[in-house]
């Protein structure tokens, strides 16, 4: 059988970031012929926004950058998601703090990586919360975004041969 893997991205809402970088990586998978072999996913810490189409200004910044962003926002589940997916990949410190933490038996912790750990290009300790930010927000989270999805990507190949 063909290897597979499969990702979820986490942040607190499930409308902005997280929606934006499995859209991101979902493109990217396209174009590298990997998208039948990764599962892309997003969840947010809280359940706010549950049932929410992404952030229309998200929306309208990954579109022009040719990214359609049709997820709908999900609580993160504790009892499902930690089995279901290698890599649980955490916007800021305060979500990778969250998802560690709901990790009872302390089992999964090594799923739960921050995504600014696969960046190479921007030396940034977190993907910044744009909820409450201006315009110039959503496009520094999208060029963090792409560049943290660029290296799961390589990773992912190294790791599907
Ligand atoms: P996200 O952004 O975590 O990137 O989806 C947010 C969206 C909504 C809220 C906070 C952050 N909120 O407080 O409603």
């Amino acid at each position: 059988m063909k290897k597979s893997k499969s990702v979820l991205f986490v942040c607190l809402g499930n409308i902005c970031r997280s929606p934006a970088a499995e859209g991101i990586l979902q493109t990217l998978l396209v174009d590298a012929g990997l998208d039948q072999r990764v599962k892309v996913d997003s969840a947010g810490t809280s359940a706010y926004h549950t049932g929410e189409k992404a952030d229309p200004r998200m929306r309208e910044h990954a579109l022009k950058r040719g990214y359609k962003l049709l997820s709908l926002a999900r609580q993160f589940d504790a009892r499902n998601d930690f089995e279901e997916f290698d890599y649980i990949i955490t916007m800021d410190q305060s979500n990778y703090r969250n998802v560690l933490s709901l990790d009872r038996g302390n089992r999964y912790q090594h799923k739960v990586i921050p995504m600014v750990s696969f960046c190479t290009e921007h030396n940034v300790t977190h993907v910044p919360d744009p909820y409450l930010r201006d315009e110039d927000g959503f496009e520094l989270v999208l060029d963090i975004l792409e560049d943290g999805c660029r290296g799961i990507l390589k990773k992912l190949q190294e790791e599907l041969g």
